[in-house]
């Protein structure tokens, strides 16, 4: 299964509000295993569908490290539905390569949307998987983590980034 490139900022389909699944199809199954292929590779603990250039609504997570391992998750069609406490803790993003920040988050979430046979799942998360899932269903609404850094903050990176992107191309 092939590995697919991962979309960079300031790509614009980053920004874009990706599309509701309508559709299960063979199509749709052959993007999902591509993108778990693809965040191993990276490696990376989530991806979603924007970031290989598909706009619609579809994310994989899987938190594996060796101090904390959790099953892979796949939604499709994700909403947060629940959110509690409040954690602020470093992010990255493959969107983003070579850039970290401190960004607040919920602790826990309970998101639902459908498994990846079409089947309604509720899921219940806290730390890093509850981090991981709302900065990938973030990317369904054009949103990236330095998105949710301060004014201030956001264009400081903004500059470096796109300053880096030129002196590298
Ligand atoms: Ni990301």
């Amino acid at each position: 299964m092939p590995v697919l490139e991962i979309k960079k900022y300031p790509e614009p389909v980053l920004k874009q509000k990706a599309l509701f699944v309508e559709n299960i199809d063979g199509a749709l199954q052959e993007l999902i295993d591509d993108m778990i292929d693809t965040m191993y590779d990276a490696p990376g603990i989530g991806l979603a569908a924007p970031q290989v250039g598909e706009s619609r609504r579809v994310i994989v997570v899987h938190v594996k490290l060796k101090e904390e391992a959790h099953p892979l998750i796949v939604l499709i069609n994700p909403e947060i539905i629940q959110v509690d406490d409040k954690v602020v803790s470093e992010e990255g993003c493959l969107s983003v390569p070579g850039y970290v920040s401190n960004i607040e988050r919920a602790g826990i979430v309970l998101v639902k949307g459908l498994d990846r046979e079409g089947r309604p799942v509720e899921i219940e998360a806290e730390g890093l998987p509850a981090r991981a899932l709302q900065h990938e269903i973030d990317h369904l609404d054009g949103i990236l983590f330095v998105d949710r850094m301060s004014p201030i903050k956001r264009e400081f990176f903004r500059k470096r980034y796109l300053r880096k992107l030129k002196e590298t191309a």
